[in-house]
C-alpha cells in the first residue's frame, strides 16, 4: 500500500511537470483569484464532517501558493471568507476562524523563506480578535517580501466593497477635497480594499459552480474564467497549471476585433 501511494505521487509528479513545460512564461496572468469551493462536499463524498474538507483545502492553498510562486506570478487572491459565510452553522463558523489562525501562524516562516508577502482585504476589523491578530501579524512579518503576495480575502463581499469606496469619495466631494469631474475609474479603483493590486487577469473557481458570489465585482471586469468541477480539496498544482494554459488559450480581445489584436 504504501509503495502504491509513492508510485501515484510520483506520477503525480511527472505529470504536474509534463503540464508545467507546456506553459508560456512570457504570457503570465500577474494576478490570479481564486474562489475555494467544494470543500464541504469533498468532506461528504469522504463521509466525514464539513470542518474535515477545510482542513484539506489547505494543503490545496500550500499547492497553489508554491506553483504560483514558482511561475512568477505576483498576485494571489483566495477568497477565503465572504460576509455572507457568516449565516452558517456557528460551529462551522468558528472552526474556520480557529483554522485560519492555526494555518497563518504555521506559514509565517514558509512564507517568509519564500520572499510571499501576506496581505488581506476585506471587513478585518469584524473578524475574532485571535483571527484578526494572527492576520495583522502574518501582514507585518512579512511585509517587506518582495515575490509574490498572497491575499486572503476575509469577510469580504464585493457590494460591500464598492459602497465603502462610494462613501468614501462621496464624502471627500461634499467636503469639497474632490470635483466631481474628477471622478473616473482610476480614482475609484483608487478607493477599493485592492488599490495598488493590479486587477486578476484569471478567475479560478472550484467544485463545478459557475458564479462570481460577490467577489471582486469591479476588478473582474475583463478577467478570463475557470470554472472546474473539482473540489478544492483535489485542486492540486497540475490542476493549477491546467487553469493557466486554458488561460494562455484565450484570445482577449477588450472589446475589439481578432484582427486589431493581432495586429
Ligand atoms: C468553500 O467550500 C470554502 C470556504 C468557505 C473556506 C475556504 C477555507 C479554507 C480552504 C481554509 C483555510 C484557508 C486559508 C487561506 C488559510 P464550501 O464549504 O462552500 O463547500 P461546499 O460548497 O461543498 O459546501
Amino acid at each position: 500500500m504504501q509503495f502504491y501511494c509513492l508510485y501515484v505521487s510520483y506520477l503525480d509528479l511527472i505529470m504536474s511537470d509534463t503540464i508545467k513545460l507546456k506553459i508560456d512564461k512570457n504570457n503570465l496572468p500577474k494576478h490570479i483569484a481564486i474562489i475555494m469551493d467544494g470543500n464541504g462536499r469533498w468532506a461528504k463524498a469522504h463521509g466525514k464532517p464539513r470542518v474535515f474538507g477545510h482542513k484539506s483545502g489547505v494543503k490545496s492553498v500550500r499547492e497553489v501558493t508554491e506553483a504560483a510562486a514558482e511561475l512568477g506570478i505576483d498576485y494571489i487572491t483566495l477568497y477565503a471568507f465572504s460576509t455572507e459565510n457568516w449565516n452558517r452553522p456557528t460551529t462551522e463558523v468558528v472552526a474556520l476562524m480557529t483554522l485560519l489562525v492555526e494555518t497563518i501562524r504555521k506559514e509565517i516562516d514558509t512564507l517568509n523563506k519564500n520572499n510571499i508577502k501576506l496581505l488581506a482585504i476585506g471587513d478585518i476589523s469584524k473578524l475574532p480578535a485571535k483571527t484578526h491578530k494572527a492576520l495583522i501579524e502574518g501582514i507585518e512579518n512579512t511585509k517587506n517580501n518582495t515575490r509574490m503576495t498572497l491575499v486572503l480575502a476575509l469577510n469580504y463581499s464585493s457590494k460591500w466593497e464598492i459602497l465603502e469606496a462610494t462613501k468614501k469619495i462621496a464624502q471627500k466631494v461634499s467636503s469639497g477635497d474632490l470635483k466631481l469631474e474628477d471622478i473616473d475609474e482610476s480614482l475609484f479603483s483608487h478607493h477599493l480594499s485592492t488599490v495598488n493590486i493590479p486587477d486578476p487577469e484569471l478567475l479560478i473557481r472550484t467544485s463545478g459552480e459557475s458564479r462570481l458570489s460577490n467577489f471582486l465585482l469591479w476588478q473582474l471586469a475583463y478577467a478570463e474564467f475557470y470554472f472546474t468541477p473539482i473540489y478544492w480539496p483535489d485542486f492540486d498544482k497540475a490542476q493549477f497549471y491546467n487553469a493557466i494554459l486554458s488561460y494562455q488559450n484565450r484570445e482577449r480581445r477588450f472589446g475589439m476585433i481578432s484582427e486589431q489584436i493581432k495586429s
